[in-house]
């Protein structure tokens, strides 16, 4: 290949991406489609870390690859497949799995956020070691970039430190790869309390903009955000977190610069912020929701997306694995 890779995956957990997704992950993968040879996947494997409904699950993973499809993938210059249709990502994850150290997968701060929130003993084995399987995901297609937002950075960490191990011990086999995260969108916050990430677990569904909602109550949700007692707009995450975080929603789905909206809203309320705020995201959203809505009336299309996305991954992939086995032993 003669670009380099990139490679990142989005779970079907959820009936919607939420804003977070996709400003700080799904546009970076609409823009390496340009520059990279890119692979970009529904985790359907991960999805099933924590209990799903089989029936949700299969229309979650096609809800999420046409969002995927709505933002701006386009299969000519991409692949997009669904996980669970190459059998390599498994079959690699096993072999990662006995290099991890129990103790280095323990430390990953991720499983314990969530085994937290389900109760450490009903939490999966699956769960533990998902971080694993994700070093396989990334180093299967040799990728070189993987797009994320900033709290998947100890799993890029992980995969780097796995690589180095198995290159070390076996020779050299996998492309070193680094996490390629846009500082500014690294972490939305949630419109409630935005101290913590925006996140389908969140703690209101006020605090999260899900891409399919009717966009009035998207609308609604900005109009409700939490900001501060004090009345200047000035991007200041430290202090102002709440106004902050919509300045560069706002700056981001606009294109403007946030120096730029500081002056435009100079001497104005929080109140003219949110509600201009609200008519940009209506505006982006209605016609996003409206080209995932095409795609999913369009069932035959986007499985034969899908089953072309499949066959492309599978070829490298199946390389790949090829070899790991090889040197392992196998
Ligand atoms: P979630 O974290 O909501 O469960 P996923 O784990 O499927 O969603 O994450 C998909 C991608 O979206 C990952 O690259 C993740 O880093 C990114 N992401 C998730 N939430 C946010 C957020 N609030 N801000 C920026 N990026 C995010
Ligand atoms: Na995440």
């Amino acid at each position: 290949h003669d670009r380099p890779r990139a490679l990142s995956g989005i779970q079907p957990t959820a009936e919607s991406f939420h804003l977070g997704n996709y400003l700080g992950a799904v546009r970076q993968y609409v823009a390496l489609q340009e520059t990279h040879d890119a692979f970009y996947m529904v985790v359907d494997l991960h999805a099933i870390t924590v209990p799903q409904d089989p029936e949700r699950l299969r229309a979650n993973t096609r809800i999420a690859a046409a969002q995927l499809l709505a933002a701006g993938l386009d299969p000519e210059r991409c692949t997009l497949f669904v996980q669970s249709h190459v059998p390599e990502h498994a079959q690699l994850g096993w072999v990662m799995n006995c290099l991890t150290g129990f103790g280095e997968a323990s430390r990953m701060t991720q499983f314990k956020d969530k085994a937290a929130k389900q109760g450490a003993d009903r939490a999966s084995v699956g769960l533990f070691t998902y971080p694993v399987l994700q070093v396989a995901d990334i180093l299967l297609y040799q990728a070189d970039a993987v797009p994320v937002g900033e709290d998947q950075r100890q799993h890029i960490e992980l995969t780097r430190d796995l690589a180095e191990r198995f290159n070390t011990r076996y020779g050299q086999t996998f492309t070193m790869p680094s996490p390629y995260i846009v500082r500014e969108t690294a972490k939305i916050y949630d419109l409630q309390d935005p101290t913590a990430k925006m996140s389908k677990s969140a703690a209101t569904p006020k605090g999260l903009i899900n891409l399919l909602d009717e966009p009035k109550v998207s609308a609604k949700k900005i109009k409700s955000a939490v900001t501060d007692t004090d009345t200047v707009i000035r991007f200041d995450p430290e202090n102002k977190p709440g106004v902050s975080n919509l300045l560069t929603i706002y700056a981001t789905l606009t294109g403007t610069r946030i120096a730029e909206l500081e002056q435009k809203y100079e001497g104005k309320g929080y109140g003219a912020l949110k509600t201009d705020l609200a008519e940009v995201l209506v505006e982006w959203v209605t016609p996003f929701r409206a080209r995932t809505r095409e795609y999913l009336d369009d069932p035959e299309t986007l499985d034969a997306i899908l089953a072309k996305g499949a066959e492309k991954a599978r070829a490298v992939a199946g390389e790949t694995l090829a070899q790991a086995y090889e040197r392992v032993g196998f």
